[in-house]
């Protein structure tokens, strides 16, 4: 008699763990976690973010967040969009991103080295904000790259001589920053004009053929 009520108890807490199961909360979604800490680093006088809802098993029904059909994100158009603050390392995790479109903002602080993970990036349209710092290195990275705007901030420092290596790169404007050194004449920028580099006050103009690229002055 004890034995089944033993054996009746086991069997009730076996069930009951059973049940109970792993967490069932929302599936976790590093992408939605990423754009997430983006929200809360930005100000958003506009409430352009308001449907930027954690809750959601993914984000891909946010405004401004396009997914392919796997869920994953592959565009964010935050431009014209009134939006202040750091961009931040999180971007970083978006590594099917092809679209990065941050422009005509009030954005502050450094390009986050971290975007040199997006290796499927097209488009990384960051020019009209109050970006300072240098231009990181990590983008060289970045082998899908095609257009790459950067111009009308506030941006220091060289060219990253490995830019060079960015054999799909078809339009870069660096415009209207406050650059220095030279200008790479290899690979792509054998055929981007010098308009692309206008208006910053220390850039000293194409590398001499035949020199040792030395970045003087910077
Ligand atoms: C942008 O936000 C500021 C507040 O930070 C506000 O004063 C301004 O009107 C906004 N501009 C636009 C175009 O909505
Ligand atoms: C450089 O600055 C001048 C004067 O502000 C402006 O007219 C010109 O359009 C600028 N060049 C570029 C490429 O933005």
């Amino acid at each position: 008699m004890a034995a089944r009520v033993l054996a009746a108890l086991l069997a009730t807490a076996l069930a009951l763990a059973l049940a109970a199961g792993p967490a069932p909360a929302r599936a976790s979604n590093d992408e939605g976690d990423a754009l997430y800490a983006l929200r809360q680093r930005l100000s958003d006088p506009n409430g352009v973010l308001q449907s930027w809802d954690p809750t959601l098993v993914n984000p891909c029904t946010w405004f401004h967040v396009t997914c392919d059909q796997a869920s994953r994100v592959v565009r964010l158009d935050l431009g014209n969009s009134n939006v202040s603050g750091s961009i931040g390392p999180e971007l970083g995790r978006l590594v099917n991103l092809k679209y990065l479109e941050l422009y005509r903002n009030n954005l502050d602080g450094e390009i986050p080295k971290e975007l040199g993970n997006l290796k499927n990036l097209i488009s990384l349209d960051l020019y009209a904000n109050k970006l300072t710092g240098g231009i990181p290195k990590s983008l060289s990275k970045l082998d899908s790259l095609r257009f790459m705007r950067l111009n009308n901030n506030k941006l220091t420092g060289s060219i990253p001589r490995e830019f060079a290596k960015l054999s799909n790169l078809k339009v870069i404007d660096l415009s209207n920053n406050d650059l220095c050194g030279t200008i790479p004449v290899d690979g792509p920028f054998s055929t981007f004009p010098l308009r692309s580099f206008e208006n910053n006050s220390r850039l000293n103009g194409p590398e001499l053929q035949g020199l040792v690229p030395y970045d003087f002055g910077c």
